[in-house]
Parts: C-alpha cells; sequence; structure tokens
C-alpha cells in the first residue's frame, strides 16, 4: 500500500496525521487536487496540540505540493526504482543517469587510454578530463586550472596538508572549528604535530548548533597560517557565515580552505566572490561517482610542492594528481556538476527547503524526539540529526532500514561536533539528509517510523 494512503499515527499517544485523497473537510491542508493532509488527535481543542497539528500538516502540505512539481526529477536517478526512501545523501547520493552514461559511455569507447600520450585515444581521454575540469571549474565559480581531482575529499586533503606541513615551523598555528568534520582536523593536526606547529578548534553552540564567525575569528592571530572551516556541517546541517571568518584570516595573511563537501549539493557556490583560497568537495555527494574534488588558488599552485614522483608533471594541476587519475570517475563528475549547472542548485535548494519544512516540523513534533542543532530552516543544509528516546541511534536507523527507509547513525565522522553536543558515549546521532530527488512521501515515510519507537 502507498504510504501515501496509510494513516499515520502521529504520536500515537495524543495526535495522528492522516495523508488522504482531498476531501472538502474543515482543518485539513489541501495538496493540489488529489490529497490532503489531516491532522488530529483525541485531545482536539487543546489549544498546544491545536497549533502543533496545524504546523505538522502544513509542513507536509507544503513537502507534498513542492513534490509534485517535482517528483519528475526522480526519473534521472534509477538507484531510486527499489521504492527505498533514501535519507543518505549526506553519505552519499544516488547517481544521476548522466554521469551513470557519462562513465558507461567512456569505458565502452576505445578512448580508454592514460592521458598525456601521442595517439589518439589519449588525446581522448586528456580532452575528456579538461572538458570535466571546466564543468566543476563553472559549478564552483573558479577557474579549472586550479581544479584538482583525487579519490576522495579526505585524500586530497591529505596531501593538502602533507604539502602545506613542508611550510610550517614551530609557532605556527592552523584554526579549525569542532563543526567540521574529522577530514578537516585530523590531517591538519597530523601535519601541525609533525612540524612542531599548534592546531586551535573554535567552539561552536551545541545549543543551537550554530558556529559564531567571532568564535573562530577570537583564534585567528599572526601566526596562523591556515583556517580549515566547513562550509556546511554533515550532522548539523548548519552552514556557518564563511565571509567574516575568511576576511579576518586574510588580514593576518593566513589561507582559508572551505570543506564544501556537504554545501556544494545544496547552495550556489562561488569561489571568486566567497574569496578562500582552497576548496574541496566530493562529487558523490552531488550525483556524481566516487571521487573527490580540491581547488587551489593559483598563488598556492605556485607556493605548494605536493609530494609526487620524479617524471610526473611539475605543473598544477597534475602535480596534485599523484599516479593513473580514475578517468570514468572524472567522466562522471564532469557530467554530474553539469547536472547541477542545468538543474540549478538554486532550485534544488528551494525544492529541499519545501521538503524539509514537513521533515523539521514533523520531528520537532514528537515528543520523544530531540532534535539537534538549529530548530529552524535558516542558513542550514537539509540535513537534521536527532536522538529518540531510549533507542540506541544504531536500533533508529535499524527500524528505518526494515520499513525501507535509509538514514545513517554514529558521529558521521564528525566526531568533535558529537562529543560538544555530549553524544559520543551514546552511539552520536540518528541522521536524515534530503537530497534534490528527495519527496513528502519519503518524509511521511520516516516520520512514521520515528513515531512509531516511543
Ligand atoms: C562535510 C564532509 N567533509 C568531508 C567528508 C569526507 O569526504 P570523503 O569521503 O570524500 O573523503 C565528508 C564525508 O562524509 C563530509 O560530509
Amino acid at each position: 500500500m502507498s504510504p501515501l494512503r496509510q494513516t499515520e499515527r502521529f504520536p500515537a499517544r495524543c495526535l495522528f496525521l492522516r495523508i488522504e485523497p482531498a476531501t472538502t473537510r474543515v482543518g485539513s491542508v489541501h495538496v493540489g487536487t488529489s490529497l490532503s493532509v489531516v491532522a488530529g488527535s483525541n485531545r482536539d481543542g487543546h489549544p498546544a496540540i491545536e497549533s502543533r497539528k496545524s504546523r505538522i500538516a502544513e509542513g507536509l502540505a507544503t513537502g507534498l505540493v513542492a513534490a509534485s512539481h517535482d517528483r519528475v526529477m526522480r526519473h534521472r536517478f534509477p538507484g531510486l526504482a527499489d521504492g527505498w526512501a533514501r535519507f543518505d545523501g549526506p553519505a552519499g547520493t544516488q547517481m544521476v543517469d548522466a554521469a551513470i552514461d557519462a562513465i558507461a559511455g567512456y569505458l565502452r569507447t576505445g578512448d580508454v587510454a592514460n592521458g598525456g600520450g601521442r595517439f589518439t585515444a589519449s588525446q581522448a581521454t586528456g580532452t575528456l578530463a579538461a572538458s570535466a575540469r571546466a564543468s566543476v571549474g563553472r559549478l564552483l565559480g573558479a577557474d579549472p586550472g586550479g581544479v584538482v581531482f583525487g579519490a576522495n575529499m579526505t585524500t586530497l586533503v591529505f596531501a593538502l596538508t602533507r604539502a602545506i606541513g613542508r611550510t610550517l615551523g614551530a609557532g605556527d598555528e592552523i584554526v579549525g572549528t569542532r563543526l567540521d568534520h574529522d577530514a578537516n582536523i585530523t590531517p591538519w593536526r597530523i601535519a601541525t604535530q609533525e612540524a612542531g606547529a599548534a592546531m586551535r578548534l573554535a567552539p561552536f553552540d551545541p545549543a543551537t548548533g550554530r558556529l559564531d564567525p567571532a568564535a573562530v575569528i577570537d583564534c585567528i592571530g599572526p601566526r596562523t597560517r591556515w583556517v580549515a572551516i566547513t562550509g556546511a556541517s554533515n550532522v548539523l546541517g548548519t552552514i556557518p557565515d564563511l565571509a567574516p571568518v575568511i576576511a579576518a584570516a586574510h588580514t593576518q595573511d593566513a589561507n582559508v580552505l572551505v570543506d564544501a563537501v556537504h554545501l556544494v549539493p545544496h547552495r550556489p557556490i562561488d569561489v571568486a566572490r566567497l574569496d578562500c583560497d582552497a576548496i574541496v568537495t566530493s562529487a558523490y555527494k552531488w550525483y556524481g561517482p566516487h571521487a573527490g574534488v580540491l581547488w587551489l588558488s593559483e598563488r598556492l599552485r605556485d607556493e605548494l610542492s605536493p609530494y609526487k614522483v620524479r617524471p610526473a608533471p611539475d605543473s598544477s594541476p597534475s602535480c596534485w594528481e599523484t599516479g593513473t587519475p580514475a578517468y570514468e570517475a572524472i567522466a562522471g563528475v564532469g557530467a554530474a556538476a553539469d547536472f547541477l549547472l542545468e538543474t540549478g542548485v538554486d532550485r534544488i535548494a528551494a525544492h529541499e527547503r519545501e521538503i524539509f519544512a514537513g521533515l523539521l516540523e514533523g520531528l520537532l513534533g514528537l515528543d520523544h524526539v530531540r532534535v539537534l542543532g538549529p530548530a529552524t530552516s535558516e542558513a542550514r543544509a537539509p540535513t537534521v540529526s536527532f536522538t529518540v528516546r531510549g533507542r540506541h541511534p544504531d536500533e533508529v536507523v535499524d527500524a528505518l532500514a526494515a520499513a525501507r527507509v535509509a538514514g545513517w547513525s554514529g558521529s558521521h565522522y564528525a566526531v568533535e561536533a558529537v562529543e560538544a553536543l555530549g553524544l559520543a558515549a551514546s552511539g552520536g546521532t540518528v541522521r536524515a539528509g534530503l537530497s534534490c530527488y528527495s519527496d513528502a512521501e519519503d518524509v511521511a515515510r520516516l516520520l512514521a517510523v520515528v513515531s512509531d519507537l516511543r
């Protein structure tokens, strides 16, 4: 039976939610011509219940309206055919058809070859990589000459921090944040330890999930060489205000690396306007294959020397791409970037905002659920972490999986953040993240499972 036709108990103790064919019922919110969301309770009339009913109904109805417009996007994702509701986008999205086709298309031709050779297939491979670099450059608002492809973001950050480590000395400082994924903390920590330098981590507010730019700026001083900061938290969704931090770093002649892994799928990015010195992202978080991207400013390309073997090119970006690149993955990265450019990340963000309203309101409306981080959709990616009273996060995710709903539990590798939230010893959080293909039906399925976990 379609989840849209089920009567959802929400929570069964005092509140229910029903999504049903539209009627003229008073109190229901109509969605298009065929569906309505009806919220009711066994304590109707109680002011708190009434207000919660209308918030939940409105949130889900808004999402359903958006879904009726954007559901068409789903046919671009063959992986959705198995019927699972996917909330695992922050860990990795489904791949868009164009990326799958680009990978398969490249592999099927005789053009598969190593780059840099003196025959047609090798040159075609070089052209393919250049075209993918151009697409990623357009996506990031950055010059393609600084676009480096790699296995994933973590590997690229280790390559970068190893090169930077060579330039660090005793007394130098690196500033990071506790909101960051560990891939933007530990590589820096190792580089500072090896160089006798220091690492400072700016705190965020565990109550709101917000990272105050002032907290980062407070850590920046004359010995700061780099600031490593998240563009969007992969655990709480928070999108920090980067501009004042970048400006403060630059007044001290420090460089800034932005971890945009969780930002690129959800917000348009313009590196030139952002004025950061380096940025990293991973194509498998934005509908492409498992591959990472690093962009470096022209100045850094001249200043830094990556670890490389002698015959490899000395010039950027190739000198950063150790060994033979995964050209088939690069074909897919270019196609995924083109997909985002053609669709418009702002349009994706608008769709996700609509659907996310229903998810956030729904979770906030459940008494046995504690929503972590921001309680609003402002300045956040469509990602939410929560805990369920009396349940280990793994148990919640297992219950979701039993209903063919994919989510994640644990630290999500944001170990500092989960520790700051006080959840390191209790299994971390349950995380649900939306993607461009998410819709209100997915949200209703997740809420129904979580609602029943009392
Ligand atoms: C915000 C953020 N940064 C970094 C990473 C690490 O990315 P990768 O798996 O490409 O190394 C992730 C992965 O989940 C992430 O979400």
